[in-house]
């Protein structure tokens, strides 16, 4: 006989009462009596379990059944029968249970909660449970919802390279990937070390970023988006930051800032619909156990107009605050958390767009404004987190990019083939990265990022 999935029978519970069916799972919770005992299994299909009857009298095994562990692997063969008045709106009433795999009392997931960092100790059992398993559901449909809403509108899926020679930030935040011996490594004849002999005889790195080869597809195929890993060897210990994350970066030819932000809001929009469509159980699910605004909000966002602020305003309606402040503001500095959550949570109650920041801040390649001092660049901050989303119209002439590619310390001949790109059919552009698990956090109210990614890495740990 062949299984059913447990979502599927959720779906349409009628269609499985009529004869003997087999439900293969992993017992979360068992009950019993004397005469009857009652399990909770679930087979990863969906959030919510099934509920398995054992009764003594149709199982001659009844007893060893009882005394099943938690975790264990099962086939169950029995009937299903609808349950209206009860919690649950069907029960499979056991006729036969075979044991696929035992679990023994050293099983670390008995039924109780557990705090998260005990569970990131754990990291290769955690996605069986409710908390991990649900955020990885919802990351799954989220990236389905990513590829979804830029098909629909005609992007190119790019994928752009992970061993890179280019730093897209242009700030030497890069893991460097090499071959050379690192306890012996050779050396040029005037003593430094030969980058010559290393594998792609050049220093390579982890990426950054996507988007100055998604800038080259953009200028080909229009728009484009890459949704893939980059990596970043900045050392933080926040809830926010891993060692290795997933971007989402759209780029768009022939579009300004305003078409960026269009964009980005769309996306978020669409994401949030799709999520709650999909994953209701899962929603419902974090907004009693983790966050209890979480529903509301989320409708809210999907309904509402994101707020837009320039830095420079924002930094006016920050300045009172500076009493509150770690870091305190003025014209010129970077935001901190604590400044981007006082804007979108405080001041604004909503997500909200800062754009224009001083060029000093930003990286090489957003364009600058005419004032001089400024880069049409945009961040979307959201409550609860800060930055999601940070993205630019891209510096499409030529002399004025070069220049700060100079001013920054660099030098342009690193950069030609990017310089290419403006020489020959240049044309505006824009783009943003979306922080993936970021996102997620945000759709699942999960405060920190170890506990949106299977196997996180970050400063100091690297498990797996
Ligand atoms: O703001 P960032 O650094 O922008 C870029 O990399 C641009 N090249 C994107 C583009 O315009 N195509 O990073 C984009 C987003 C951030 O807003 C944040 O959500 C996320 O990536 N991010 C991180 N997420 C987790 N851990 C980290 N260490 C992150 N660093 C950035
Ligand atoms: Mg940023």
């Amino acid at each position: 006989m062949q299984r059913i999935e447990i979502q599927k029978i959720h779906k349409n519970p009628s269609d499985y009462t009529e004869g003997q069916i087999v439900v293969c799972g992993w017992v979360r919770t068992l009950r019993s009596s004397k005469a009857v005992a009652f399990a909770q299994i679930n087979d990863g299909s969906g959030f919510v379990g099934l509920q398995v009857v054992l009764e003594v009298g149709a199982l001659p095994d009844f007893a060893s059944l009882c005394k099943l562990g938690v975790g264990t692997a099962v086939e169950v063969h029995g009937t299903l029968r609808l349950t209206p008045d009860a919690s649950q709106a069907f029960e499979l009433l056991a006729a036969r249970v075979v044991v696929q795999g035992a679990c023994d009392g050293a099983y670390p997931l008995q039924k109780k909660r557990h705090s998260p960092e005990f569970l990131r100790t754990i990291g290769h059992l955690r996605p069986r449970t409710n908390t991990i398993g649900a955020a990885l559901r919802v990351r799954s449909a989220a990236a389905y919802a990513i590829h979804s809403f830029f098909m629909e509108q005609g992007f190119v899926y790019a994928n752009t390279p992970i061993i890179t020679t280019a730093d897209a930030e242009g700030a030497g935040k890069m893991f460097r990937v090499t071959t050379l011996d690192i306890e012996n490594p050779p050396h040029t004849r005037d003593g430094a070390l030969d980058e010559h002999a290393d594998f792609f005889e050049k220093p390579a790195y982890l990426t950054v970023s996507g988007q100055l080869q998604g800038e080259a597809m953009a200028m080909a195929f229009g728009k484009i988006y890459t949704f893939g890993p980059t990596f970043r060897a900045e050392k933080s210990y926040t809830a926010r930051h891993a060692a290795e994350f997933w971007m989402v970066e759209p780029e768009i030819a022939f579009a300004d800032l305003q078409d960026d932000m269009r964009l980005a809001e769309s996306m978020i929009k669409y994401v949030i619909d799709r999520v709650l469509a999909q994953c209701s159980d899962e929603i419902a699910f974090f907004n009693q156990f983790v966050d209890n605004g979480l529903l509301n909000r989320l409708t809210h966002v999907a309904n509402a107009d994101f707020a837009h602020v320039s830095y420079t305003r924002a930094i006016e309606l920050l300045t009172p605050h500076n009493d509150q402040f770690e870091y305190k503001v003025s014209w010129g500095i970077d935001l901190q958390t604590e400044h981007e959550r006082m804007l979108t949570e405080m001041l604004f109650g909503a997500p909200v767009f800062v754009t224009d920041y001083p060029k000093e801040i930003k990286a090489f390649y957003m364009r600058q404004n005419d004032d001089g001092k400024t880069v049409a660049a945009m961040d979307l901050l959201v409550p609860g987190i800060g930055e999601i989303i940070g993205g630019s119209q891209r510096e499409e002439r030529l002399d004025l990019l070069a220049d700060r590619i100079r001013a920054m310390g660099q030098h342009p001949e690193q950069y030609d083939w990017y310089l290419d790109l403006r020489r020959y059919g240049g044309c505006p552009h824009a783009g943003f990265g979306l922080g993936f698990e970021r996102l997620i956090m945000y759709l699942t109210g999960v405060a920190n990022i170890r506990d949106v990614i299977a196997f996180p890495r970050t400063t100091g740990s690297a498990a797996y």
